[in-house]
């Protein structure tokens, strides 16, 4: 169990909530590229003010190093979020000092403050106590909706819950719901679709979900290691040389322990990666050797697809091809066009896999596009995620802890 917003009024209080709008900016006009992550923290930042909570939101964006970068300022997310909020919305010159204290002391119910980049400080990163504290001093409750940096034990998504306690938003409440429902008791049989380039990014992930899954079905890049540690002859496409020895571990794990772990039958190879090539569809017996596979085939998406209507539970995590460059997105939209059909708990997470069914359009056809890409990974591998073990610390004999 872990606390929500929904176990607490905000009724007069001020409600330090910090959030994740790391959000992309194009390089040339600094404009916002996807709000995303901007509109899935609406919900809980209107349900503060519904409830005449006085609202403080702190976030970081983009890589500043603990000093001020005007390249990073929060502006261009200020104005989006009075557009989305449909209310004023101040904005702070820095997210700590003697204004901010000011601002946020003189924040009436219903009013809403922006602090500046967290990552302005060096003592975010760093998880500083004495920056957390500071950060602290601003609110009387704070919440979380940041799933995206819950990975990261900094002082705005952790050290902070050492003074203030901690409840999670919306967007957090169901990343988390969703992504238990995935990881512990799924409703089976339960099957998890995983692509992408590299095993490396993966292993752990696999090696987490194997014992949960019924069926593991692998494409993407990563399937070529697999493919070679089984002895075929994959040509140029991609392969961990030194993961061969884990992906040998992961087959035969899954033999011995009765895992359906299926791998690609056919691929589609080129001679490069390019918009229009040439392409082959093969069998995986017969890839030529001065090709690359660069997609699953047609009868691995119908052995895929046979396996994913069995399901009740499904997790997507990465594409099946270079699904960037036609036309080796083929399969990966084939795969999101299934995932949006099923009538089962369907949890997409990961970066590109979440790009490749939102460029899809079937982003909302599925149960759940999870907002995360390290935390999401970090979660499926079954750590402990520092932004998320807070919620479910005890706050007995904390000022305004209930
Ligand atoms: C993300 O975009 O994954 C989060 O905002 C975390 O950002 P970070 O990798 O810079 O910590």
């Amino acid at each position: 169990m872990f606390r929500t917003i929904r176990d607490i009024q905000f009724k007069g209080k001020r409600a330090l909530v910090r959030v994740d709008f790391n959000v992309p900016l194009d390089k040339a006009t600094g404009a916002i590229t996807d709000d995303t992550r901007i509109r899935g923290a609406v919900p809980t930042l209107k349900h503060i003010l519904d409830q005449g909570g006085r609202l403080i939101i702190m976030s970081h964006l983009g890589k500043a190093k603990g000093t001020p970068d005007p390249k990073f300022s929060l502006k261009p997310v200020h104005q989006r979020l009075q557009e989305l909020l449909g209310r004023n919305v101040t904005f702070a010159p820095d997210c700590i000092g003697d204004e901010v204290a000011k601002l946020a002391k003189g924040l009436k119910d219903g009013e809403v403050l922006l602090l500046e980049n967290l990552r302005f400080h060096a003592g975010e990163e760093k998880n500083d106590p004495t920056f957390a504290k500071a950060l602290a001093s601003l609110g009387d409750i704070y919440v979380s909706d940041a799933f995206g940096t819950a990975h990261r034990a900094h002082a705005s998504t952790a050290g902070i819950a050492d003074t203030l306690p901690a409840y999670a938003g919306f967007l957090m409440e169901k990343e988390i719901t969703y992504l238990n429902k995935v990881t512990q008791n799924p409703e089976r049989p339960m099957v998890a679709i995983m692509g992408g380039a590299k095993v490396s990014d993966k292993i752990l992930v696999i090696e987490n979900l194997l014992g949960k899954v019924d069926s593991l079905l692998i494409g993407g890049g990563m399937a070529f290691t697999f493919l070679k540690a089984m002895g075929h002859q994959i040509g140029k496409s991609l392969c961990e040389a030194d993961r061969l020895d884990v992906a040998k571990k992961i087959l035969e794990q899954a033999k011995a322990t009765g895992k359906n772990l299926v791998l690609p039958v056919d691929v589609v190879t080129a001679p490069e990666i390019k918009a229009g090539v040439a392409t082959k569809t093969v069998d995986i017996t017969a890839i030529p050797a001065d090709e690359l596979g660069l997609d699953v085939g047609p009868k691995t998406v119908a052995k895929f697809t046979a396996e994913l209507q069995k399901a009740k539970t499904v997790l997507w995590n990465g594409p099946m091809g270079v699904f960037e460059t036609k036309p080796f997105d083929a399969a990966t939209r084939k795969i999101a066009e299934c995932l949006a059909g099923l009538k089962a708990v369907t949890v997409v997470g990961g970066g590109d896999s979440v790009a490749a069914i939102e460029q899809m359009g079937a982003a909302d056809k599925v149960s759940h596009v999870s907002t995360g890409g390290g935390a999401c990974l970090e979660f499926l591998e079954g750590k402990t995620l520092p932004g998320i073990e807070i919620f479910s610390r005890d706050i007995k004999n904390m000022v305004g802890g209930a």
